[in-house]
């Protein structure tokens, strides 16, 4: 594969988007870029500030201010707010529950985008998020759709926070997922909807060597046939 392609993966929480972009980004070569991350940082960051949630401006104004950064390691990519390493900080209850709040103010989401569309500028990327294929990258020449049930999805999450140690309960879990995909799915600016020329893969009852597989076999089809 010669051309450096852009690959957009979006779906709700816990699909898989993260787990199986890193895993396809590793076997292409290419960088990985996960913009839920951003907006963890930036909810982190206005946390700390004491900045009300929906304050548009004061978001604005904050961001104007700060940098948010990225190094990747062996663990995957650190995430960084000025001199402050956030990457564990940012996977916080406290962090996911507010999350959906900063991400659905204007300022908060154009700055992002305008960022993350300088990152995948060159190609060579897979890039996963909620709004890549309808916003960020609207020609993106492979766009997935990542969708799982919520019950699924939730058991993922708490099977994540057992292994870190984190007791949390799967109902409330199951309920906090589905109110995420609610607020995510019916704000106003970039929402989370499939894309009209995006594939959907549902990861319900599939390992996620069986998604990786089926999204390569997607993204070589497409660099065969243009
Ligand atoms: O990993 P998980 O699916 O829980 O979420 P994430 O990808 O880390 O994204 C966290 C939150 O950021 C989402 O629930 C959205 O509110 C927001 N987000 C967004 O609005 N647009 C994106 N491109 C990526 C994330
Ligand atoms: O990024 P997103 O929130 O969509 O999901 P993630 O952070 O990649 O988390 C998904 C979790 O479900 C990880 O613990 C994966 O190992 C697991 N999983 C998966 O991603 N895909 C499957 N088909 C099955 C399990």
């Amino acid at each position: 594969m010669n051309d450096l392609l852009q690959i957009a993966i979006d779906g709700p929480a816990s699909a898989g988007k993260s787990t199986v972009a890193k895993m396809v980004a590793h076997e292409l070569g290419y960088i990985y870029c996960d913009t839920g991350a951003m907006y963890r940082a930036v909810t982190w960051a206005a946390i700390k500030r004491g900045i009300k949630l929906d304050d548009n401006l004061a978001l604005e104004h904050m961001l104007s201010q700060i940098k948010i950064s990225f190094a990747p390691s062996v663990k995957g990519q650190r995430v960084f707010v000025d001199q402050d390493e956030v990457t564990d900080d940012i996977r916080l209850p406290e962090i996911a529950n507010n999350v959906s709040t900063v991400a659905a103010q204007l300022s908060v989401r154009e700055a992002l985008t305008k960022r993350q569309q300088e990152i995948a500028i060159n190609g060579g990327i897979v890039m996963d998020g909620r709004d890549i294929g309808t916003t960020v990258l609207p020609d993106a020449q492979v766009k997935i759709f990542l969708v799982a049930s919520v019950k699924e999805r939730a058991l993922r999450r708490f099977k994540e926070n057992k292994a870190k140690g984190i007791k949390v309960n799967l109902e409330t879990l199951e309920q906090e997922i589905a109110e995420r995909d609610r607020k995510d799915s019916t704000r106003a600016v970039s929402p989370l909807v499939q894309a009209a020329d995006a594939i959907k893969v549902d990861t319900t009852i599939l390992s996620v060597e069986q998604v990786v597989a089926k999204i390569m076999k997607i993204i070589q089809k497409k660099a065969k046939n243009g």
